[in-house]
């Protein structure tokens, strides 16, 4: 054993800028050697951020200003279930609007995991109102749903065609947000991802013409979030970039050393805030990284990213009805597992550089270490590493179904690290369920 471990080691090293050389044994007689060219090539990008950034306390106190200088005649705002009106935010943004003379209408109501029929809502509101920008005062379901609004008002037909996939949309109206979360990332982002409730389907829409005007930042707002929330939120922020991390399509260094910075800063910050929730430095450190692990940064140079978490999580959102982040965390892992032979050298990076795992000697033994950690990770912010400590326990008929509408949201395969296809899709859903 000694002996193979040496020749491999060996092997490593002497092929490390071309070729990783993995041999996986087992007690058995069988050995298997594979080979994998490491991806080091870059890929062409685009990177677009348009979105203007207030960051810091107060900051919402110049919302008036910021909102005068898009010249609109008229604003909606749009908020939640109740928190801006209990922390007093929706008073401070009115009166803020009222001192430069700006009218408004208002409309709340927007549930995690935002539904379709308030955005209709919304835009029937729009038309009547003749509203041209939109104020979404929130988290990502708040900014999702106003992304929706200013799709439906700015072009003809039924918005869902565009979440639906069966069309693009052409414009969308000018938005503005608030961020009370660090979470989705949606401050920044160009996607939105709408719950239509006809058969609970969650779907997203990406499109550059959606990303925000400004978005005002200040961490203090965040203080009054459930610790629960706080540790979605920072798992959401986490898997945005490892969906961008764990690729088999070019790599950047300048992009991973972002990355993997980004990644430890989150995870130290959310166990700061687990111990100490009013720690106004943690809180703005994880609500930067919220916006730099979503606005692309992340994944300049690689083909993409993989995304098949995110893939995964939405059926379990749309048929469920989880938070989105702890959604994640409960697949997560399985995923790892089941594609962490596909994409080893990332996984090996990841361990190291990330989680800080010593390296065994075995590229798949630190790897799987790596996998741990992040679990234990997990674990110890309070998020569930599988549907059981999620809280739901979806028959095999579900989970069938789940990825079923998992390949054809995707259309028909999805993921970077590996690509995976429905029966895949099915087996890690078994594997979160503790069914294999
Ligand atoms: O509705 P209120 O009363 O405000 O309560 C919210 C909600 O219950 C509460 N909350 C927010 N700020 C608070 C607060 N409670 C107390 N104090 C505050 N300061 O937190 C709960 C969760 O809010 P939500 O907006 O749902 O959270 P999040 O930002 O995580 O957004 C989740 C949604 O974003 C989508 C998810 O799928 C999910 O639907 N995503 C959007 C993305 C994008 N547009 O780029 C990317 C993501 O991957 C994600 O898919
Ligand atoms: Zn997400």
């Amino acid at each position: 054993m000694e002996m193979l471990q040496l020749f491999k080691r060996l092997l490593i090293l002497k092929t490390k800028a071309f070729v990783s050389v993995q041999i996986p044994y087992g007690t058995g007689i069988k050995i298997y050697i594979t080979y994998r060219k490491e991806v080091t090539n870059m890929f062409p990008f685009s990177y677009y951020t348009p979105t203007k950034i207030l960051f810091g306390r107060h900051t919402e106190n110049q919302i008036g200003d910021l909102v005068q200088k898009t010249c609109c005649k008229k604003v909606l705002i749009h908020y939640g279930s109740g928190s801006v009106l209990r922390s007093g935010l929706l008073d401070r943004i009115q009166s803020s609007l009222h001192e430069k003379e700006i009218s408004y209408v208002t409309l709340g109501g927007v549930v995690p995991n935002p539904r379709l029929s308030l955005v209709y809502k919304g835009i029937e509101l729009c038309k009547k109102e003749q509203v041209d920008f939109i104020l979404a005062v929130g988290g990502g379901s708040v900014i999702d749903s106003a992304k929706a609004i200013g799709y439906g008002i700015a072009n003809e037909g039924d918005v869902w065609d565009f979440y639906d996939h069966t069309r693009q949309a052409a414009a969308c109206l000018p938005i503005g947000v608030v961020l009370t979360i660090a979470a989705a990332g949606s401050e920044m982002s160009n996607s939105s991802v709408i719950t239509k409730e006809e058969g609970m389907i969650k779907r997203g829409y990406n499109n550059d013409i959606c990303r925000p005007v400004f978005a005002v930042m200040n961490p203090e707002l965040t203080i009054t979030l459930p610790a629960y929330q706080t540790a979605c939120g920072c798992t959401d922020i986490l898997m945005h970039t490892m969906e961008r991390y764990f690729t088999n399509g070019g790599n950047m260094e300048l992009t991973d050393a972002i990355a993997e910075g980004l990644m430890r800063t989150v995870m130290k910050n959310a166990l700061i805030l687990r111990d100490d929730p009013q720690n106004y430095d943690a809180r703005a450190e994880v609500m930067w990284a919220g916006s730099l692990s979503h606005n692309g940064l992340t994944g300049c140079g690689n083909d993409g990213g993989d995304f098949a978490t995110h893939g995964l999580e939405h059926e379990l959102g749309g048929m469920f009805d989880v938070a989105h982040g702890a959604g994640l965390a409960a697949v997560w892992g399985s995923w790892a597992r089941y594609v962490k032979n596909d994409c080893l050298h990332r996984f090996y990076r990841f361990a190291v550089q990330v989680m800080g795992i010593e390296d065994t000697g075995s590229e798949n033994e630190t790897a799987f270490r790596g996998i741990e950690a992040m679990e234990d990770f997990y674990r110890s912010i309070h998020m569930p590493t599988n549907l059981k400590e999620l809280g739901i326990e979806p028959t095999d008929e579900q989970l069938k179904t789940m990825a079923h509408m998992c390949s054809i949201a995707a259309g028909g395969s999805k993921g970077s690290a590996k690509k995976l296809v429905e029966k895949d899709m099915l087996e890690i859903y078994r594997m979160a369920a503790g069914v294999c």
